[in-house]
């Protein structure tokens, strides 16, 4: 279920906002600027190869990308897969690579066809962390200081739209602000 936490960016233990309700995190999202949006999820396992994914999304990527501002649309995806020895090593390298606070030169736009993922984005004075699951549409601004925690088992697939074709890099900020946050496992035990 998408989940939106709020919390003072200086103490994670001053929560503001625990919810999931639907209209009420699009609301919440809207008056601070960030684009969200939902759109139909989709059951995807490992099997369905990605070109037959984003095939499925080909309208609705179409009219998000009406302007052709994203000339680099691709799929992110990771499945657990406990017959592979190497699989845990991997998920946590995955995982750790965007951990820390960071930032682009471009909108991180995603969307969440299936699985859940959590962005984490600091607007002063606020840490407003958004669990997306499949049908979810999120857009990070340019500039904005965030993370991103896919969580101890890795379970997604996500459209992204780059303009450029290295807007993942990250430019990261050294703030170790993350740690003191909730994790992904963390927000949806809770
Ligand atoms: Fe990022």
């Amino acid at each position: 279920m998408t989940l939106l936490h709020i919390a003072a960016d200086t103490d994670p233990a001053d929560v503001r906002l625990h919810t999931t309700d639907p209209e009420r995190i699009a609301a919440e999202l809207a008056t601070r600027g960030i684009v969200f949006d939902r759109w139909p999820a989709e059951a995807v396992t490992a099997d369905i190869a990605s070109e037959e994914i984003l095939a499925r999304y080909r309208d609705r990527i179409g009219d998000l990308n009406a302007d052709g501002r994203y000339r680099h649309i691709d799929l992110a995806r990771l499945h657990p897969d406990d017959s592979d020895p190497q699989w845990p090593e991997q998920a946590s390298a995955a995982r750790q690579k965007f951990l820390s606070e960071h930032r682009h030169a471009e909108d991180e736009v995603r969307f969440f066809v299936s699985g859940r993922g959590c962005f984490y984005l600091h607007l002063e004075p606020e840490v407003v962390a958004v669990v997306c699951e499949g049908g979810d549409l999120v857009s990070v601004p340019a500039g904005t200081r965030h993370w991103f925690d896919m969580g101890t088992r890795p379970d997604f697939v996500a459209i992204r739209f780059f303009e450029e074709a290295d807007g993942w890099i990250g430019d990261f900020t050294g703030d170790p602000i993350a740690q003191g946050f909730p994790t992904l496992d963390e927000l949806v035990a809770a």
